[in-house]
């Protein structure tokens, strides 16, 4: 990306486009994003996005511990030309991130959803990967974007029949990795979600049509389309699973390690495990056939009290660095998230949160804005910290501070 290119993407804009457009153009981070999409969304979507399991201090510890990272920069290196691109599972990325899953997408953008996160993901050249409680199936999201570069994200249900069709429907269709997520054995507890009434579907009462008037833009999609769907696991189901008691009925607690290796022989592409937080399971993943874990807490949705991922990014890449790709989540909302993440041994990140900010801010164009700013942020701390290449950064270029830590600036356009 030339220079030029990256000051206008940052650039405040003067506005002439769209309502949209405009919206877009006064974002000049996530934070901006996010607290655009907390003006435009009913509470109870906001609050399905942003909630975390129990009193949250997972959630804030994932935001704490980047911050406790400095950037230790170096100097007079010649940082005209920077190359952020990286080789992930075989395949060449353009940027060392991607946009991990997240379920029900059509919640937060009823007119878009999925496509929109594949089709800004495909324009930027970086995979999305679909979950099994997405609003969009296997199938028609790659009709509905052939150029998308997918990977699909399985849960391991109770009913293994499901589980099968799910692989063997996901590799029919090209998806081209296979992310398990391990750390649902049971779902979280999210008091934001039980206090705002969270239901799947969403369920019409006077709290909500009350919430419409307040949020028209979200509410003249919901209701001109049609009603949210989990086709992935309702289809040809004699049993569909379609609301959301039914599918948390649906985790299964039985899973172990003998069932990745019994999903290692189903699936044939790349296998990657999300939801390792220990050099222990990293281990035991590496010796079930994966070909990558993601370090996660899962946005610190599931359990609450537990270590920051990059905090134990460190220990897991010492375990199976040599042997498998370590993958990073939970808090990027930054370039320089990003960049200390590679340099603590990260392959690359999954940015999760941000594309539902962006999406409910300006659907796809706003999921493109999004990966813009993220993209913008990393050349510039690559140039600013003396790298050239994902290549060159390791150790080094971070070092861990004692706290305090100075309160943030205003975060955001609205919270000055
Ligand atoms: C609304 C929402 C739904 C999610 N659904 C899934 C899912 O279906 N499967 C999964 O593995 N992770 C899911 N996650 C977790 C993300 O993949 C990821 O681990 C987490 O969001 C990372 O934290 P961050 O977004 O705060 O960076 C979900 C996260 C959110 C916010």
């Amino acid at each position: 990306m030339k220079p030029s290119e990256i000051a206008e993407l940052v650039r405040v804009r003067r506005p002439t486009g769209s309502w949209q457009d405009r919206r877009l153009a006064r974002c000049v981070t996530v934070d901006d994003l996010r607290a655009s999409a907390q003006r435009r969304l009913p509470r109870a979507v906001f609050d399905y996005v942003e909630g975390g399991a129990d009193d949250e201090l997972t959630i804030a510890r994932n935001r704490e511990a980047y911050d406790a990272i400095a950037l230790m920069p170096r100097v007079l290196r010649n940082v005209d030309h920077v190359d952020t691109s990286t080789t992930v599972l075989g395949q060449r990325l353009p940027v060392p991130f991607l946009l991990g899953p997240a379920g029900v997408a059509r919640f937060v953008h009823p007119a878009s959803g999925e496509p929109a996160l594949a089709g800004a993901a495909a324009a930027a050249g970086i995979p999305y990967v679909l979950p099994t409680m997405a609003t969009t199936s296997i199938e028609d999201l790659v009709a509905q974007v052939p150029s998308a570069n997918l990977w699909f994200n399985l849960l391991i249900w109770r009913d293994r029949g499901l589980v099968k069709e799910l692989l063997q429907r996901a590799r029919a269709a090209g998806y081209r990795a296979l992310v398990v997520t391990v750390d649902v054995p049971v779902s979280g507890f999210r008091p934001r979600e039980v206090r705002a009434g969270v239901t799947m579907p969403p369920s019409l009462r006077l709290s909500t049509v009350a919430e419409g008037a307040l949020h028209p833009g979200w509410w003249y999609h919901f209701l001109r389309k049609e009603a949210l769907r989990y086709p992935n696991v309702s289809q040809n189901r004699a049993t569909p699973l379609t609301a959301v008691e039914r599918v948390n009925g649906n985790f299964d607690p039985t899973v172990t390690w003998n069932d990745i290796r019994w999903v290692r022989e189903v699936w044939e592409g790349p296998l990657v495990i999300k939801g390792i937080l220990s050099a222990e399971d990293a281990r035991l993943a590496a010796s079930a056939g994966a070909s990558g874990v993601v370090v996660s807490n899962h946005g610190g949705r599931q359990i609450d009290h537990l270590p920051a991922s990059i905090d134990m990014l460190p220990e897991v890449v010492q375990a199976v660095g040599g042997d498998l790709e370590v993958f990073l989540d939970s808090g990027i909302r930054k370039g320089s998230d990003i960049v200390k993440a590679l340099a603590l041994g990260a392959k690359a990140c999954f940015v999760v949160r941000p594309y539902f900010y962006a999406l409910a801010t300006g659907g796809q164009a706003g999921v493109t804005r999004m990966i813009d700013l993220l993209t913008a942020e990393l050349v510039r701390t690559f140039k600013l910290i003396g790298a050239t290449s994902v290549g060159d950064l390791d150790e080094s270029y971070v070092r861990h501070l004692p706290g305090p830590f100075p309160a943030a600036a205003p975060r955001a356009i609205g919270e000055r």
